[in-house]
């Protein structure tokens, strides 16, 4: 479905075209904290047992202190993305209220991954309360309620914006209707609170209204956010495509991710102007890091996804099958699912069927 996208972006400064569908491509590897390390080696494992034509490029984000003083992303991290243009992320520690701010903030700002595309599917043999979830929740990534604009006004008065740009808003809900194109979807449903906020919520949701007219094949509504979170959980099977700002993509896709099984299982995708990176949406799991305790399913699902992006559909889908038939027999499952398999017992089950 990205094959359009894709390409656009892999046209080089002299005008050729590289496709990258044919040989090894190059892929940068951010493993990350906690259990980041124990889940990358799980599936760089499956994608070598897979025989992906892949070369990873394992880079170290650890922030560096800069010339002027500040923390930021190590130098040789950032060219790596620049160059290779798609890259799969582990999960990074984030200090609470000191320190250096979050680097996946400062990812998605230094390489404008503006929409955050989370799948949340129901998975065979795995018992939720729904059997037939099916929504995407695409998140805009860049700004809202996280652009990191906070101030002391005077002792004791603080205040953060919430920026809403024409600009991002346009790009995001463009986003959404080109992908629920692209797969065959058939509704967006714009998330929003313009009741309350006006102005802000009000410019996002007439970006999303003036974009639907571009597709009148894809059917459109609006709601609140409050209302969708009771629907979601009422009856989810309402819902396909969903968009909205930052804020409510943070805690309305936790809450799908919740719907299916939890935040082992969910992968995501950020798409950006100049490239792309995908990535589990749990944390580093503290309590389990270093204990090979953890489900690499979700890091496994977001490099399906990676794949699909750089159009290895046939892998993909070999890969994907064999994570899910692992799941449903429910021999080797981790104990977020229900079971006592280690992540290498789970992973080394999914190899099995790859070979
Ligand atoms: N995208 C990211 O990089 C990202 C996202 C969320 C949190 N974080 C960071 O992670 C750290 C810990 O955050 P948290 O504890 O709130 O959330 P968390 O997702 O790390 O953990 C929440 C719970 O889920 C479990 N869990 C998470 N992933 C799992 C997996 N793959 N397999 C099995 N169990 C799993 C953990 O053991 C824990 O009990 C914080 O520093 C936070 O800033 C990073």
């Amino acid at each position: 479905m990205q094959a359009t996208r894709f390409f656009k972006k892999l046209i080089t400064p002299s005008g050729c075209v590289r496709n990258f569908a044919s040989q090894t491509k190059k892929v940068t590897l951010i493993p990350g904290d906690g259990i980041g390390p124990e889940i990358s080696a799980a599936v760089q494992k499956i994608f070598a047992t897979a025989q992906v034509p892949i070369e990873w490029e394992s880079v170290d984000v650890t922030p560096v202190r800069n010339p002027d003083g500040r923390f930021g992303i190590p130098q040789a991290a950032i060219d790596s993305v620049n160059r290779n243009k798609v890259g799969l992320k582990g999960p990074l520690m984030t200090p609470v209220g000191k320190g250096h701010r979050s680097l996946n903030l400062a990812l998605r700002k230094e390489f404008d991954l503006y929409a955050n595309v989370r799948p949340c599917r129901s998975l065979e043999g795995y018992k939720t309360l729904y059997d037939d979830v099916d929504v995407v929740t695409i998140r805009e990534n860049t700004e809202g309620e996280y652009s990191g604009i906070e101030h002391e006004i005077v002792d004791g008065v603080v205040q953060s914006i919430k920026l809403i740009t024409e600009e991002a808003s346009k790009r995001v809900a463009e986003y959404a209707f080109q992908y629920a194109k692209e797969n065959h979807r058939s509704k967006v449903t714009v998330v929003h609170k313009a009741n309350i906020m006006r102005m802000s919520d009000g410019l996002f949701l007439r970006c999303c209204r003036e974009t639907a007219d571009k597709f009148p094949e894809i059917k459109f509504e609006e709601r609140y956010l409050d209302t969708v979170c009771l629907n979601m959980v009422q009856d989810p099977r309402q819902y396909d495509v969903l968009v909205m700002p930052n804020l409510y993509g943070d805690i309305l896709s936790d809450m799908c991710a919740g719907l299916v099984g939890g935040l082992g299982l969910t992968p995501s995708g950020n798409i950006g102007l100049g490239g792309a990176l995908f990535e589990s949406v749990h944390g580093t799991a503290p309590d389990i890091a270093g204990k090979d305790l953890a489900n690499p399913t979700a890091l496994l699902l977001s490099a399906v996804m990676m794949l699909r992006h750089m159009e290895m559909n046939d892998k993909a889908d070999k890969i994907q099958k064999a994570c899910f038939e692992t799941i449903k027999e429910g021999k080797y499952l981790t104990g977020d699912l229900g079971g006592k398999a280690k992540c290498s017992e789970f992973t080394n089950a999914i190899c099995e069927k790859l070979a």
